[in-house]
């Protein structure tokens, strides 16, 4: 794991960022896994940028997103079909048929996973994976005790996870209780993750991720067994690191080409 320890959001968005554009430039049908929540907003926001300033240009490129609500269609306001579009899709030259998200209102859920799996290898696999943390230390929303070699699937929720998406839903009752996501080792088998987390709600569960035991308890630390991992943090989200000191000083100390 590379760990970037930087001042604030901004700083580690934009690097995040230029990390995902120079793979766009080397290989323009890039596949990208995708990632919603407040977390990402602020990387997709730079990547409109580069693509309106800088003519970054996604028409090759591939998306597939970690997850979708059960139950909910790609009109809801709080569907992540309406996140992504609203938050980074609408400003981008991304053809719509290379856009691939879960599909909440799916009738066959097992049909569905087992088909998002076969897109996901028919595409040549995902190059980079965007991810976030849960404050339970879930990816994508494989929940605590989730098997670490689990594909796209339907997962239950958990409360605390609950509790935290529902101020996005008008009332606590809507907010769902299943989603479909892609498994730990459909994240695994990315060959490359960039993981963000900020703030001080997010230092327990990234402390647990990259210093803690590698534990279903914390899904999200079975990224320690993952070959190329970056992990995007700011001071608060490093605040509870015994070894900031030491991974701020790896990162500056190595030679120019293995920095982001
Ligand atoms: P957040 O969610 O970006 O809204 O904090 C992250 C997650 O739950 O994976």
């Amino acid at each position: 794991m590379d760990v970037i320890i930087q001042p604030n959001p901004e700083a580690a968005a934009r690097m995040a960022a230029r990390v995902m554009a120079d793979l766009i430039r080397n290989k323009p049908d890039t596949v990208l896994g995708l990632a919603t929540g407040s977390t990402p907003l602020g990387l997709y926001r730079e990547l409109i940028r580069l693509h309106r300033e800088e003519g970054l240009d996604f028409s090759r490129v591939t998306t597939f997103n970690l997850d979708e609500y059960v139950g909910l269609g790609p009109d809801h306001p709080a569907s992540y079909h309406t996140f992504m579009f609203k938050h980074l899709f609408h400003a981008l030259n991304i053809p719509r048929e290379h856009i691939h998200i879960p599909d909440g209102l799916a009738k066959d859920i097992p049909a569905h996973c087992a088909s998002y799996e076969d897109a996901i290898r028919d595409a040549g696999g995902i190059d980079m994976q965007v991810l976030g943390i849960g404050a339970n230390g879930h990816i994508g929303f494989n929940e605590p005790m989730s098997s670490f070699t689990s594909h796209t699937t339907m997962t239950t929720l958990a409360s605390r996870t609950r509790q935290d998406n529902a101020p996005f839903f008008e009332r606590e009752e809507m907010m769902p209780h299943h989603a479909i996501t892609m498994g730990i080792g459909t994240i695994m088998e990315s060959r490359q993750c960039l993981m963000l987390a900020f703030g001080r709600r997010k230092a327990r569960p990234v402390a647990q991720m990259i210093e803690g035991s590698v534990t279903p308890l914390v899904p999200a630390s079975v990224l320690q067994q993952h070959p190329a991992v970056r992990v995007f943090l700011d001071k608060e989200a490093a605040s509870e690191l015994r070894g900031a000191g030491y991974d701020r000083r790896l990162y500056e100390n190595k030679p120019e080409w293995q920095k982001t």
